[in-house]
């Protein structure tokens, strides 16, 4: 036990109408840190204002960014690539591996020497996918034997030419941030694609990139223009949603909004081919982005086989997905899935210990999860203070039959600050011990 905030699900009702979703984590890091980069005032809307956001907004204000936070507007006002000062004091990530990763691109290809920290999860989790390729450039940095707290020191650059052997949009993203600074050409190039919002986020703002398929090309020293920037509502907050409705008999949500980039919606073709009602309405673009409502209706669910390139397009709601499979009549395989071992917590782990714990069979290996779906029978369940665990956990509060307790829930709010009130509104009973 520890002496965090536990939550209790005791009854439950189906979810109706229309569910506000707040904005997209990955894209709202990314809004920060290139408006910090631009040219001028950006301001920022639909921002998620959660901790992890937070941190990135607090580290760019450490390097000399004025930054202000008005009504729910974030309003940054850029001085251009070379505007970055040293940070009076080390920088902490807290529990953001985006903001640990994304800048450390930044800071390893600076006139100046820095240092990030982060918190007891993000200490645990490897940096070397970056710290390699970082130092194959000439950047000078050291590392707690491959993992935070970092310390760059200036140092002589070289271009980047790099593959990418992990498909990663992190350690892609801290590569394209630093060929920002770095005179010449820089290539990055993945195997298998990743989400790719800070291309597309660069191309909005004027950047000059060329992408070619699973390459793509830039030089540093351009100008990232100052344009206002609308996020698109987070696929993967509204995952839980999502799942919620499908598994919830009577259920009947819409989503409106919701930012629907091909390399983020492999949940949504999975839940359709598993036999979700969910439709998509009033597709369009805001800032280089594609977005969409989205309707979802209590559907019965069939077992799915999972493997292959579409994992990296359902990495972060692979949590909650097992949820949707302990649903299933009948048994889901889905493998491919190492990367799980090295989020927030070890997710593998975490999911099958808290599925078992709730009375559904589950089978792991290193790199797979076999589930077979049944009835949820209530208990307790530690999140290990992995706020996708303790919200997945929480949406499988929904259908079990006696009460759920999810122990260590405080890090819901680094991605969902707003995720309890919601389920609390749709007449859910939740309370915290
Ligand atoms: C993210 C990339 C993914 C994802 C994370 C956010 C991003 O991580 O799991 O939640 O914003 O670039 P990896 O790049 O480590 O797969």
């Amino acid at each position: 036990m520890t002496n965090s905030v536990s939550l209790i699900f005791n009854q439950s009702n189906h979810l109706s109408g229309e569910i506000d979703i707040p904005g997209d984590k990955s894209i709202t890091h990314r809004a920060i840190i290139l408006g910090s980069l631009s040219n001028g005032k950006v301001n920022i809307s639909n921002a998620l204002l959660s901790e992890d956001c937070k941190r990135t907004l607090n580290a760019f204000r450490m390097l000399g960014v004025r930054i202000l936070l008005n009504d729910q507007i974030i309003s940054i006002y850029g001085n251009g690539l070379d505007s970055l000062s040293k940070p009076s004091t080390q920088i902490d990530a807290g529990n953001s591996g985006t903001l640990a990763r994304l800048i450390s691109g930044i800071l390893a290809v600076q006139n100046f020497d820095s240092s990030i920290t982060g918190d007891e999860s993000l200490l645990q989790r490897p940096m070397r996918r970056i710290i390699d390729p970082l130092s194959d450039i000439g950047a000078l940095i050291n590392s707690n034997s491959g993992r935070l707290p970092l310390a760059f020191a200036k140092s002589t650059i070289n271009p980047i030419e790099y593959n990418l052997s992990i498909p990663s949009a992190q350690i892609k993203s801290c590569l394209i941030l630093a060929s920002l600074f770095i005179d010449g050409e820089s290539t990055i190039s993945e195997n298998i694609k990743t989400r790719d919002h800070t291309e597309r986020m660069l191309q909005y703002l004027d950047y000059p990139i060329a992408i070619c398929d699973k390459s793509i090309s830039l030089s540093g020293g351009g100008t990232i223009s100052a344009k206002d920037i609308t996020i698109p509502s987070d696929i993967s907050s509204a995952s839980f949603f999502i799942v919620g409705s499908l598994i919830k008999p009577k259920s009947n949500v819409i989503l409106k909004s919701i930012g629907v980039n091909s390399l983020r919606t492999g949940i949504i073709e999975i839940l359709i081919k598993m036999g979700a009602d969910i439709k998509l309405s009033n597709l369009r673009n805001i800032g280089n982005e594609p977005v969409a409502d989205i309707i979802i209706k209590h559907s019965k669910l069939k077992p799915i086989n999972l493997s292959g390139d579409i994992i990296s397009r359902l990495i972060d709601e692979l949590p909650i997905l097992f949820i949707a499979c302990a649903c299933c009549n009948g048994t889901s395989v889905i493998n491919d899935i190492e990367e799980l071992r090295h989020k927030e917590s070890d997710r593998i782990k975490s999911m099958e210990e808290g599925l078992m714990n709730l009375g559904i069979d589950v089978e792991t290996s290193i790199n797979s999860i076999k589930i077979k779906g049944g009835d949820f029978t209530g208990g307790i369940v530690n999140s290990y203070g992995d706020h996708r665990i303790a919200m997945s956990f929480l949406i499988a509060g929904l259908v079990s039959r006696k009460p759920i307790t999810v122990i260590d829930t405080e890090n819901i709010n680094t991605s969902f600050p707003d995720f309890i009130d919601i389920l609390k509104c749709q007449n859910n009973e939740i309370y915290s011990i």
